[in-house]
């Protein structure tokens, strides 16, 4: 039928509301995606947390997911699925752009900033040890397998997006071995790109100026180990107004998962209050990574004008709309 089949993790909390905005509106769109829902309820396999094996071969098949929040229990015992999906399908690059959006007040109206965070090792790596009572090391793994890869993915990235310009985003100066052995892997693959400029920044410094001014870092594209990336892109952000308008995507070599990074904010759920701009900018993000450039200009241009707008917006962004309503907005400005 010319569709393309994604899967479809709708996810806890708000998430099959947001995940039916997404379907209206691409229906609407006659975006040519074909949506299969599954399920990742964890199940146990030796022991071991696992997603389910249909959903696994879903996402094999289709080579691409979309999903929606997912409850992150805190504490031991429980791994985040968040993480399990990372890990099962080898998503090596997590993409986190951040662009102003027109129409929303921010105390920065022209934020475009790229971040690329290494997403399955550093202090992800779930290696954590009780050394004696009161004592416990979480050990950050570094590789330069894994440094390599997303360095590389960075690299292509800018060089594919004409965003030339790489900085690695760091903190050799205290963890001299593993950040280290990050920075140097980026030094050396810089010389595979002659055209596209290569430097480094410490993280705190990254942070402080990016919060002072952000202009600077709207030709760059930032890449950096696992934790430093969870907590920079968040940080980013928040220059635009947060998860709520935040997309990412999960890069892999035989699959990818475009999510939203926000939580599935339990108090809200089921009433229709929810924002899923999120979700729909990951969709668009999906759109591009499939190569239907057309379907995605189209559907982020109503997006955004309907924020512009300002009229059918929700509570979180200072609306009175119904998740539904906006959603029945955003198809008007198709
Ligand atoms: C994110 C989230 C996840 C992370 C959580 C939910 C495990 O914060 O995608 O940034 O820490 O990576
Ligand atoms: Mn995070």
């Amino acid at each position: 039928d010319g569709k393309y089949t994604v899967s479809l993790i709708e996810g806890d909390g708000i998430g099959p509301e947001i995940a039916q905005s997404v379907k209206d509106i691409f229906t609407a769109a006659a975006a040519p995606i074909k949506w299969e829902s599954i399920s990742v309820d964890p199940v146990f396999k030796d022991g071991k947390q696992s997603i389910p094996d249909a959903a696994i071969e879903s996402i094999r098949r289709n080579y691409v997911a979309l999903k929606g929040p997912l409850a992150t229990p805190i504490g031991k015992g429980h791994v985040s699925l968040n993480l399990t999906l990372r890990r099962t399908f080898n998503l090596f690059a997590n993409v986190r752009p951040c662009k102003s959006i027109q129409g929303y007040k921010t105390p920065y109206d022209n934020v475009d900033t790229v971040l690329i965070r290494e997403n399955t090792e550093g202090e992800y790596s779930g290696i954590e040890h009780v050394v004696v009572d009161g004592v416990v090391q979480s050990i950050k793994l570094i590789t330069r397998e894994a440094s390599e890869r997303v360095l590389r993915f960075a690299f292509q990235y800018a060089q594919d997006v004409g965003r030339l310009k790489v900085r690695a985003v760091h903190k050799a100066t205290i963890m001299k071995m593993s950040d280290g052995l990050f920075l140097s892997v980026a030094q050396r693959i810089s010389k595979d790109y002659p055209h596209v400029d290569f430097d480094a920044e410490l993280l705190d410094n990254a942070c402080l100026k990016i919060v002072s001014d952000p202009t600077p870092y709207n030709d760059k594209v930032l890449v950096m180990p696992n934790l430093y990336g969870d907590i920079l892109s968040d940080m980013c952000a928040g220059l635009i107004g947060g998860l709520g308008l935040t997309p990412s995507g999960n890069i892999g070599d035989e699959c990818s998962i475009f999510e939203a990074v926000h939580g599935s904010a339990p108090d809200i759920a089921g009433q229709g209050l929810a924002n899923p701009t999120a979700l729909l900018l990951s969709s668009i993000m999906m759109l591009q990574h499939m190569g239907l450039f057309e379907h995605a200009e189209r559907i982020q241009a109503a997006i955004f004008k309907t924020l512009a707008e300002g009229t059918t917006i929700t509570g979180d962004l200072g609306g009175k709309a119904k998740t539904h309503e906006y959603a029945q907005a955003v198809i008007g400005n198709l």
